[in-house]
């Protein structure tokens, strides 16, 4: 599995029986109700509400699922979903991030919807904090402080608590890896924290942490008589030498790997620790990263139950002489990466530079096998992937983008790739989630990308939900647990 030049014709089969087939959301970005009964405020909260957004929106109303769950779950039924995974916000549920003074209308607002969720058939997949921390936490340092590492698990004990009979599938926390570049190398995301060289290699220490506490807290208290599963989801992009056959090519290559996978995947699922190649910083005689010590090492190592895989894009790479500065989330990355010239764009073009997303369908395949030679074959469930609608449009008549072609070709040559790494190569592939059941707030990007199944009205006061012509394509493939001969 070396080059990309590979047969990208559909492969007909099926899943493996009982595939878990679902969209994914998270609080922040669908629920609205910012200061809504008794919810506290998150980081994201301020973030936005201090510019930094794009378009100049925000998420104080955005899909307004607090008050339109029932809409969401009644597009999941029509998709047929088996599985929904969304997120938990802390400061709803524990306003001072105290879990002994929890606010009673936010634990009601989840029991409610889970229960609605399971009386519709649809398991709940939960993540436990998808990136919007309470601003109290931050107030006292945040992910920089240690003290958060006791305040998550704490968190993590009361949502076992509070929903883990009817939750059987965790996820403690998304993608560490944006978290640590963006909320705190370059700071495009909350809390807006602009330190690339120290902040964001020092906070991946305590995110690693936390995520093995709350793994071990399930693992003590609550396994037994909850019998569900846990673990974190991370993200990768695939990563290929631009030269296959010119070794620095392939360092350049694995060194990206080793950077956006390896940082938290060997920690988690490797020896416990730090990938070695990122252990070394330019220049300095001591690493960037924290140390982790033995018993850290021996708390991390192990904590899961299944591989969260977060994956869209594929980038090609190849060294440079120095790491350069503008790619801030890694400064002692002296690889340049790219997109082959060759590859399909989706999403935006800004500023006439086209953003990050190529849709390179077998990018995925060759990760999967990656993981699972890399990690000691794990069950591996794809907690994020999908595409957003490319700009400028192809027919402007259609300005709510519901035929939208490009999306429903991305999710079946991603699909039928994961479907290979299943039938071909023998991955352990239990579920995928499509990112995105409806078009949200995207972080900073506010309403300018949308990735949405269904397309959302945010200006006409009542958020209208329309489904897009993918939506029916996704559904297909739930039908047939894949691709079948027709
Ligand atoms: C992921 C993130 C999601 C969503 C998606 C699309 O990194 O977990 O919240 O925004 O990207 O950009």
């Amino acid at each position: 599995l070396n080059t990309m030049s590979e047969n990208t014709e559909l492969t007909k089969g099926h899943f493996r029986k009982g595939f878990m087939w679902g969209a994914a959301t998270a609080s922040y970005q669908i629920e609205g109700a910012w200061n809504e009964d008794g919810k506290g405020q998150s980081i994201w909260d301020t973030f936005v509400h201090t510019g930094h957004i794009e378009d100049g929106t925000n998420g104080d109303i955005t899909c307004d699922s607090y008050h339109k769950y029932q809409e969401d779950i009644n597009m999941l039924k029509n998709l047929k979903a088996t599985h929904y995974r969304f997120s938990l916000s802390w400061s709803r549920l524990l306003p001072t991030a105290d879990s002994s003074t929890p606010n009673p209308a936010g634990v009601d607002f989840y029991n409610k919807f889970i229960d609605a969720l399971l009386a519709s058939n649809i398991k709940p997949c939960v993540t436990i904090y998808h990136w919007d921390l309470p601003q109290c936490l931050q107030d006292i340092g945040g992910w920089q402080s240690d003290d958060i590492v006791e305040k998550f698990r704490e968190y993590s004990d009361f949502c076992f608590s509070q929903f883990g009979d009817r939750v059987k599938l965790w996820i403690t926390i998304n993608e560490p890896h944006v978290q640590c570049g963006f909320g705190y190398g370059n700071g495009i995301h909350a809390p807006g924290i602009k330190d690339p060289l120290n902040a964001c290699y020092q906070v991946s220490r305590t995110m690693l942490l936390a995520h093995a506490h709350a793994y071990r807290v399930y693992d003590t208290k609550y396994r037994k008589t909850q019998n569900g599963q846990i673990s974190i989801t991370l993200n990768s992009d695939w990563c290929e030498p631009k030269d296959p056959t010119n070794p620095e090519h392939v360092k350049a290559a694995q060194f990206y790997i080793d950077v956006t996978l390896g940082w938290f995947a060997n920690p988690v699922y490797g020896d416990g620790d730090f990938p070695a190649s990122m252990k070394k910083s330019q220049g300095l005689e001591k690493s960037r990263l924290p140390t982790l010590t033995e018993e850290e090492k021996k708390l991390i190592k192990g904590t899961y139950d299944f591989f969260g895989l977060n994956h869209y894009t594929t980038r090609l790479a190849e060294p440079v002489s120095e790491a350069t500065q503008d790619y801030l989330m890694h400064p002692d990355l002296a690889v340049y990466v790219h997109p082959d010239s060759s590859w399909e764009r989706a999403g935006l073009i800004k500023n006439e530079v086209p953003e990050w997303l190529y849709i390179v369908p077998n990018g995925l395949r060759k990760l999967l096998n990656y993981i699972s030679k890399t990690y000691g074959d794990p069950s591996i469930i794809i907690t994020e992937n999908g595409c957003s609608t490319k700009n400028p449009v192809n027919d402007p008549g259609d300005t709510k983008q519901l035929v939208d072609e490009q999306r429903c070709c991305y999710i079946t040559s991603y699909l039928n790739e994961a479907l290979k790494a299943h039938l071909l190569d023998g991955v352990d592939l239990r579920g995928y989630f499509l990112w995105t059941l409806m078009d949200n707030f995207e972080w900073a990007a506010g309403h300018t990308e949308r990735f949405g199944l269904h397309h959302v009205d945010f200006s006409d006061g009542n958020q209208t939900r329309t489904p897009r012509k993918s939506a029916a394509i996704y559904t297909k493939i739930i039908e047939e647990n894949g691709f079948s001969a027709s």
